[in-house]
C-alpha cells in the first residue's frame, strides 16, 4: 500500500477479494442464523480499538469482514428476513457502488458529473414512464423519508402567498393543513414537522376495512377546516401502507384533489414499484397523476441502501423551491444537463443512480416483473396458509407483499413472544406491528431468495412455538 492509495496490482487483488467475498456471502447466507448470536468479545473489540498508527493489508480487512463482521451482522439478505420493508440487493448493485465510489462524481453541478447527470435523468425518465408521467422530473434521494420531505417542501411552497419564501410560515397567514390516513408512515409526520406545519395541522383520516383512506371523511375534514378559515393545502395518499400494504384509492384522490386544488402527494415508498406486476398495476398507475410521488428503489427495486426518489409531475412546481443561486456555485448552462443542486435539499450528492441504471439494464424489465410477481405470490401463499390454519388469524387482506397475522389463542404479549423466540433461535426475522390495536406478526416479502419452502417452515415454526407457549 502506497500511503492512502493502492497500486494497480493491489487494486486488482482487492477486486478479486471483493468478488470472493460476495460469492461466499451469497453461498453461506441461508445457513447462517438470520439474527446473530452476538459475540460480545468481538463487539467489545470493535468498540475498544485504538486509532491505528499503522495500516493493515486488504487481505486482513477482508478476512475480518468475512468472519467477525458477518457473524455479528443481521442477515438482511437471508431468505427468512421478512421484517420491515428491507430488500435484498440485485447481484450487480454492489459492483456499481464500488465503481461509483471510484468515479466519485458530485451529482450537484453538471460540470462535476456530466455522464452521471444524464444517467440520473434517464433513470428518472424511466421511472416516470412506469407511471405514464409525461414531461415530469425528479431526483434520486437517500430514501423515502427524504423524498417525502422534499415533496412536502414543494407542496408547502406552492401555497404562495399564504407561505412565502422570505417569511416562511411566519407571515401571519392562516394555518395550512395537510391530510393523510391513519395508516400513513411516520415519515409524513416527521416531514410535516420539519417543514414547520406543526403536528396539529396534520389531520389523520380514518381508514376503511381494507385500511385505505376514507374519502368521505377526508371531504368532511377539508370542508370543516375551510369553513373554519384554515387553508387545506395537501393530501398525502399511500401506495402500500407500511403495516398492511394497503393502496389508497388513487384515482378517486386524483379527481378529488384536482377539484379542490389540493396538492396530492403519493407516498409509494413501499409499494409503488409493484407497478411492474400486471396484478396490481391498475391500482398503482394513477400515482403518476399526483403532483408528487415518492418511490424507494431500496425497497421493491432491490437496491442496496441507500436509494430513494421523488418524482414531480410539473417540474416548474418544484424547481424554484430548492434553487438558491450563489456566486461560488455559478456555472455555465448546458442545455441537456441539469444542476441537481437546485432540485433538492442536498448540495454534494453521490452517484446513486449508477446502481439503479446498471440493475435495470443488467436484469431487464422482464426479470423485474418476475421478481415482483414472485414476492406478491409468496405473500398471497402465506396468506392462504394462515387462513387454512385454525390456530392462526389473518388480520388484513394481502394487497402487496405484507402478511399480518396472529396466533388466535395467545394474547398480545405472547404473540410478541413468538416473534422473539423465532429471532432468538435465528429461524426467521418477522416484524411486529399492530392492526386494529392488536399486536401482530408481520412478514414482508422483499427478498429475492425467499421460497415457498421458507414460508412453509415459518408457518410451521410459528405454530410450534405458539403451541409451546399456550
Ligand atoms: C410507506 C413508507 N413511506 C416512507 C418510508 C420511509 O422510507 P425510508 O426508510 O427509505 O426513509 C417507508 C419505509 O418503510 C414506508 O414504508
Amino acid at each position: 500500500m502506497n500511503g492512502l492509495l493502492l497500486d494497480s496490482d493491489e487494486l486488482r487483488a482487492a477486486g478479486r477479494h471483493l468478488g470472493e467475498f460476495l460469492a461466499a456471502y451469497q453461498e453461506g447466507i441461508a445457513s447462517r442464523p438470520v439474527f446473530p448470536v452476538l459475540d460480545r468479545a468481538v463487539i467489545r473489540r470493535l468498540l475498544d480499538e485504538p486509532l491505528p498508527a499503522e495500516g493493515r493489508s486488504i487481505e486482513e480487512l477482508f478476512a475480518e469482514l468475512g468472519a467477525d463482521i458477518i457473524a455479528n451482522s443481521t442477515q438482511i439478505a437471508h431468505p427468512r428476513f421478512l421484517a420491515y420493508v428491507l430488500a435484498s440487493s440485485t447481484g450487480v448493485a454492489p459492483f456499481a457502488e464500488a465503481a461509483a465510489a471510484a468515479l466519485n462524481q458530485n451529482c450537484n453541478l453538471w460540470t462535476l458529473s456530466p455522464a452521471a447527470n444524464a444517467i440520473e435523468q434517464k433513470v428518472i425518465s424511466w421511472f416516470s414512464e412506469l407511471f405514464a408521467i409525461q414531461g415530469g422530473g425528479g431526483i434520486i434521494t437517500s430514501g423515502g423519508s427524504m423524498a417525502n420531505l422534499s415533496a412536502l417542501v414543494a407542496a408547502r411552497d406552492s401555497r404562495e402567498p399564504v407561505v412565502s419564501r422570505s417569511e416562511g410560515l411566519q407571515g401571519g397567514g392562516a394555518p395550512i393543513v395537510l391530510y393523510t390516513s391513519e395508516e400513513a408512515h411516520n415519515s409524513i409526520d416527521k416531514a410535516a414537522a420539519l417543514v414547520g406545519l406543526g403536528l396539529n395541522n396534520v389531520v389523520r383520516i380514518p381508514t376503511d376495512d381494507r385500511f385505505r383512506i376514507r374519502l368521505d371523511l377526508l371531504r368532511e375534514a377539508v370542508a370543516a377546516d375551510r369553513s373554519a378559515g384554515r387553508v387545506s393545502f395537501c393530501v398525502v395518499a399511500t401506495a402500500g401502507t407500511i403495516t398492511t400494504g394497503a393502496i389508497d384509492p388513487l384515482e378517486e384522490l386524483v379527481a378529488y384533489c384536482g377539484e379542490e386544488r389540493l396538492w396530492l402527494h403519493v407516498d409509494g415508498a413501499y409499494g409503488a414499484f409493484a407497478v411492474f406486476s400486471s396484478r396490481v398495476r391498475d391500482q398503482l398507475v394513477a400515482a403518476g397523476q399526483a403532483d408528487s410521488l415518492t418511490l424507494d428503489p431500496h425497497k421493491l427495486l432491490f437496491m442496496p441502501l441507500e436509494a430513494g426518489c421523488v418524482l414531480f409531475r410539473d417540474p416548474e412546481s418544484w424547481q424554484d423551491v430548492f434553487s438558491f443561486p450563489s456566486t461560488y456555485l455559478s456555472m455555465p448552462e448546458e442545455p441537456d444537463l441539469l444542476h441537481y443542486a437546485e432540485y433538492g435539499p442536498q448540495l454534494s450528492r453521490g452517484f446513486k443512480a449508477l446502481k439503479i441504471w446498471w440493475s435495470l439494464r443488467a436484469c431487464g424489465i422482464n426479470a423485474y416483473t418476475t421478481a415482483i410477481d414472485g414476492v406478491l405470490d409468496l405473500a398471497a401463499y402465506m396468506g392462504e396458509l394462515v387462513e387454512a390454519q385454525p390456530t392462526l388469524e389473518l388480520l388484513a387482506p394481502v394487497t402487496l407483499t405484507a402478511v399480518c397475522f396472529r396466533v388466535r389463542n395467545l394474547d398480545d404479549a405472547h404473540n410478541a413472544e413468538v416473534l422473539r423466540v423465532l429471532l432468538r433461535d435465528g429461524l426467521a426475522f418477522l416484524g411486529r406491528a399492530r392492526v386494529g390495536g392488536r399486536v401482530c406478526l408481520r412478514a414482508c416479502f422483499t427478498n429475492l431468495r425467499t421460497t415457498r419452502a421458507d414460508v412453509d417452515a415459518i408457518v410451521e415454526e410459528v405454530s410450534r412455538t405458539a403451541a409451546g407457549l399456550e
